[in-house]
């Protein structure tokens, strides 16, 4: 039965059409940005929970940017058989195919074999995802918010990731809330954010259908106002406190600034339970 959306349009809708411009602008600067222990550090916490699935699995990166997740992927000794990013930045991929050296992909092979050579290419994450064969990988990410960035509406996103993904294959999306427009550090204006994400059911109904919600994790729900000081901590410590704030801020029903969501496509044969979210 399909369900009803509820009347709540937790949209902002108020993209800049140059943000993909914006992107291009900022690449060649990206990294450095996160030159401090403090801004990727939930990816640190996220990765402790799911980096085990890119071992041998065909990941596609989608909204790759410099293709800072394969990085945190590489220095973590996990070895996807396949990793492929995407991005429609050109700057953010020509910065990520140099430091990663690997090939360019722009061109859609869909005809190609999925199993072929890892790359970058430069797309629209929609558009690729659709261009490739179905069901030809394990594992989609995307970190640091490009649903919150992209003109597509989530259900459209969803729709063809569930396209991509083998059945039982996962999808770990981190995506900002609106609290997340009060953060002091970004790379572009929050005002470039097209929407953003709560765990209610205008956006869990966009899920259902497609995948099972395995887990809604919330970061940084108080953690921020003490950035300055953690910054002069070692990386373990300020892991710690990410880990700590997030089981606080669970408790207190405080907002967080994101949400790493890991949402799995059905496996085969699968039979829901009432112990399914
Ligand atoms: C904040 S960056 C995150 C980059 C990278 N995932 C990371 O963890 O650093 C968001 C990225 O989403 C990309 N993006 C936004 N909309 C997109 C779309 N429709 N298709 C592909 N990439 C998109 C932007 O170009 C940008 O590189």
């Amino acid at each position: 039965m399909k369900l009803q959306k509820p009347e709540i349009m937790p949209y902002t809708d108020h993209t800049d059409p140059d943000t993909i411009q914006k992107f291009n602008e900022v690449a060649e600067g990206y990294d450095q940005h996160f030159a401090n222990r403090f801004d990727r550090a939930e990816e640190n916490v996220l990765f402790d929970r799911y980096g085990h699935l890119l071992q041998r699995a065909d990941v596609l990166d989608i909204g790759c940017g410099t293709g800072l997740v394969k990085r945190l992927s590489d220095r973590l000794l996990f070895r996807p058989r396949k990793y492929t990013g995407v991005d429609a930045s050109s700057e953010m991929i020509i910065a990520a195919s140099k430091k990663h050296k690997l090939g360019d992909l722009s061109i859609r092979t869909p005809s190609k074999s999925p199993y072929g050579s890892s790359g970058f290419a430069i797309d629209d994450m929609v558009e690729f995802m659709w261009a490739q064969p179905p069901a030809s990988y394990d594992v989609v990410t995307s970190f640091y918010f490009p649903m919150n960035y992209c003109d597509q509406a989530p259900r459209e996103v969803y729709e063809a990731v569930a396209h991509v993904l083998r059945p039982g294959g996962h999808f770990i999306n981190v995506m900002a809330t609106s609290r997340y427009a009060v953060r002091q550090s970004h790379i572009l204006g929050a005002a470039n954010l097209r929407r953003y994400f709560e765990p209610n059911d205008y956006y869990l109904n966009d899920i259902r259908g497609y995948f099972n919600t395995i887990a809604i994790v919330g970061f940084n729900y108080f953690i921020e106002k003490y950035r300055r000081w953690l910054n002069l901590c070692p990386q373990v410590v300020i892991e710690a406190m990410f880990r700590f704030d997030q089981r606080m801020g669970e408790k207190s029903g405080a907002k967080p600034y994101f949400y790493g969501i890991h949402l799995q496509k059905p496996p085969l044969d699968y039979e829901k339970t009432p112990l399914d979210m």
